[in-house]
């Protein structure tokens, strides 16, 4: 058993948020430990992340759901604490394939619970959203408004939640925080890590940024009839890099957790609209972006944007850049994975 490092199992740590949040603890004296099965991610990460690092990053290709290989590293190295990143989170597919987000969120949730069980690793910090809050009534939301779903991966959300509360009550050793991110854009400042969908993005500034890197034609704003000042949906898009910070806060803090999760939201508390964000990246860029006005999308709620104030005043944590810092940086990585898939 290795002793005098505090080693964070991450799980996910090769993903969009994980990396980010890798590179944090990094910088904060933890030393992370990724598990990951690269499912929807690049292997090339770990090497990136070395890079930004100037560390070797300790990385184990494997699902969460494995049970043995999950035993074999927790009782190679003592765990401090774990992030539970990994899951699957697209919310269009879990519309038309509900059982891949079932088996995957709860499966993969249930075995680092029972491992920390197991292990007594006294610390989990897990990722939740503000899907949970649904469509809210009363804006901003904090974390005592209404939960609810609209969609499978949402309800995953939810129900992970519940199932970490009703864990912990029976397991008080492990105490656990549940954060609830908005809408996580940007990238690290090296430009070498940062959202890297696979095929057509979900998500708006990945999408904006493939249409003025020439990949698509034209970026599609779903709707612009809502009862919103410019007509179009409204959002709070937190940095990346902010947000990975909120979890090495919430590390600390989980041991002043009692027998039930603390709860965060995580986001900036400002929320900007689809044509604001259209604008902001024109300007930041110097591009014209094509773009057209379309229908709305689906199940889009109208508003939403978090009340900080629990976050800001118990972890101490607040948002920190702007969206600026976020388009500039979603820029630059985006203009690297083009080269950089043009050269493989
Ligand atoms: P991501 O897909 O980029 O990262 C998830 C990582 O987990 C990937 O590297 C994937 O390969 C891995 N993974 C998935 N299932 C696994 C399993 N069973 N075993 C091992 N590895 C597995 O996603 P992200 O954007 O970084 O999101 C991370 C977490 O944050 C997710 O739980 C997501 O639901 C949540 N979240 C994301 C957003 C967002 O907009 N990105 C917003 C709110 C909450
Ligand atoms: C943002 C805005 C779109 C694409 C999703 C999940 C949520 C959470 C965060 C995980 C909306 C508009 C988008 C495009 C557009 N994830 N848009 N054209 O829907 O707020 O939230 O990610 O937990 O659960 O639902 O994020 O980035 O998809 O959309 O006009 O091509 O951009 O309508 O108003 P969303 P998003």
């Amino acid at each position: 058993m290795d002793s005098g490092k505090k080693y964070i199992l991450v799980t996910g740590g090769a993903g969009y948020i994980g990396s980010h949040t890798v590179v944090a603890l990094i910088e904060k004296g933890f030393t992370p430990i990724i598990v990951d099965d690269f499912r929807n991610s690049n292997r090339d990460v770990i090497p990136r992340l070395e890079k930004i690092t100037n560390e070797e990053i300790i990385y184990f290709d494997a699902a969460c759901q494995n049970l043995e290989r999950l035993r074999g590293i927790f009782s190679q190295f003592e765990v401090y604490g774990i992030i539970h990143f990994a899951a699957d989170k697209a919310v269009g597919e879990s519309m038309e394939n509900p059982l891949k987000y079932f088996d995957n969120n709860f499966g993969s949730l249930t075995s680092m619970l029972e491992v920390a069980k197991e292990f007594k690793v006294g610390r989990f910090v897990f990722s939740s959203s503000c899907t949970v809050y649904g469509e809210p009534e009363v804006i901003p939301v904090n974390e005592q408004s209404p939960v609810s779903y609209s969609s499978p991966y949402g309800f995953t959300k939810k129900v992970c939640e519940e199932m970490i509360q009703q864990f912990v009550q029976s397991c008080p050793e492990v105490k656990s925080t549940l954060l609830r991110y908005f809408n996580p854009v940007g990238a690290h400042e090296s430009g070498i890590i940062g959202e890297e969908p696979d095929g057509k993005p979900n998500n708006l500034l990945p999408f904006i940024t493939q249409t003025a890197a020439g990949v698509r034609k034209e970026l599609t704003v779903f709707g612009d009839d809502y009862d919103t000042p410019d007509g179009t949906c409204i959002r709070d898009y937190i940095h990346v890099v902010d947000l990975a910070e909120a979890h090495v806060a919430a590390l600390e803090k989980t041991d002043e957790a009692n027998i039930n999760p603390m709860i965060y939201n995580v986001g900036t508390g400002k929320g900007s609209s689809v044509l604001e964000m259209i604008k902001t990246f024109e300007k930041v860029t110097g591009i014209d972006l094509p773009y057209k006005i379309g229908p709305r999308r689906d199940g889009d709620i109208k508003e939403i944007f978090a009340n900080t104030d629990k976050v800001n005043s118990e972890l101490n944590w607040e948002s920190q850049k702007t969206i600026e810092d976020a388009i500039s940086t979603a820029w630059a990585f985006e203009k690297y994975i083009r080269e950089k898939r043009k050269s493989e």
